[in-house]
């Protein structure tokens, strides 16, 4: 007798999370959120950890099982276990800025989220810069310098003024951020960015609201979805404002003109399909006095812990977060393998 019973094939997922950068804790938290929402009529995900060289699956008796690189799969009781798409959840290196993304092309493994170039572009400041302002989206003036080079104080004077923003190039979560007021302070934040990478930016400063837009294609339609306003008692949004409690409020919506938000929907919008992105990322803005949102940066992979942005705008929207890791999910199966 036929029974009325619907019978899923479950689709295995691994969900990658750890990283080698400063935000590590944060992804543990981003890949729990995940996991308690991810869809387990359709899904069955293994929280794969990475660290360094470690690459490992702890199974439920406690047995950790090291990942096979040549295709990504574990062997858990003499059983193979391949999976169909990954998740990933490491914000930084190497989740963020294009690594895994080309592991996983390489290795023919479908993935949530931006493709490598996607990733690598936009995970450095400066060249993410001159592609966004080739598409027309404000941003603020910066100074390039490579490791070694010197530095024109003079030309930061006159080109950039004070105060400025030094920033490491390749970086995340503020490290190697620092505000200069004057000159005497420009050598030293210049080698606090040469710490965490070979390049830097020096960077006109921005005085404004600082906000945030989630975009994401969902269903197939790019959307952004909600402004978020960034209020700090420190002097800007800088490690410990963000990772402290007390230190930040989050604002949806942000306290803007109607005028101003549809503009940052729509270059949200158009960066996110000009870039090339895909899953969820999130677009940061500083909108001067006169209303003007300037470009700062795209986050590929932001925060998915209960308390992050996206999760806050995608509940503000009244969208169910299960629903939209699994049409995540979705995309990732529908991408094409080359
Ligand atoms: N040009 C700028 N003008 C004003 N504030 C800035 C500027 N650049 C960065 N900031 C402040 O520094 C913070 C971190 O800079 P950001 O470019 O977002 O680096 P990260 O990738 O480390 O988050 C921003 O959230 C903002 O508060
Ligand atoms: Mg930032």
């Amino acid at each position: 007798m036929q029974s009325n019973q619907y019978f899923y094939i479950m689709k295995k997922i691994a969900l990658i999370t750890g990283g080698n950068s400063g935000e590590y804790e944060i992804s543990l938290k981003t890949a729990e959120n995940i996991m308690n929402k991810i869809d387990r009529r359709f899904y069955e995900p293994y929280l794969i950890h990475l660290k360094g060289n470690e690459w490992t699956y702890t199974a439920e008796d406690g047995r950790v099982v090291e990942v096979d690189r040549n295709d990504f799969s574990l062997l858990v009781d003499g059983k193979k276990i391949t999976f169909e798409a990954v998740f990933i959840a490491i914000h930084g290196n190497p989740g963020e800025n294009g690594r895994l993304q080309a592991y996983f092309d390489m290795i023919g493994m479908r993935y949530t989220g931006c493709g490598m170039l996607a990733s690598a572009l936009t995970f450095n400041k400066f060249y993410c810069n001159l592609a966004v302002s080739s598409f027309g989206v404000p941003i603020s003036k910066s100074l390039h310098y490579f490791k070694g080079d010197k530095i024109d104080a003079e030309l930061v004077e006159r080109e950039i003024q004070y105060p400025c923003f030094v920033k490491s190039c390749n970086s995340g979560s503020s490290v190697g951020v620092t505000k200069v007021h004057n000159a005497s302070e420009l050598a030293s934040a210049v080698e606090e960015a040469f710490k965490y990478d070979s390049q830097l930016i020096i960077e006109k400063y921005l005085k404004g609201k600082e906000v945030t837009c989630g975009v994401a294609r969902i269903n197939g339609k790019i959307q952004a979805l909600a402004i978020t306003q960034i209020v700090t008692t420190r002097e800007y949004y800088d490690y410990k404002s963000k990772y402290t409690d007390g230190l930040h409020d989050l604002i949806t919506p942000a306290q803007i003109s109607d005028d101003v938000r549809d503009k940052i929907f729509r270059y949200s919008e158009k960066l996110y399909r000009e870039l090339a992105c895909g899953g969820i990322v999130r677009m940061d803005y500083i909108v001067t006095a006169d209303g003007t949102p300037y470009f700062l940066e795209v986050n590929t992979i932001p925060g998915q812990t209960a308390m992050s942005i996206v999760p806050c705008q995608i509940k503000y929207l009244g969208m169910d977060l299960t629903e939209v890791y699994s049409s995540l999910i979705e995309e990732a199966l529908q991408n094409d393998i080359f």
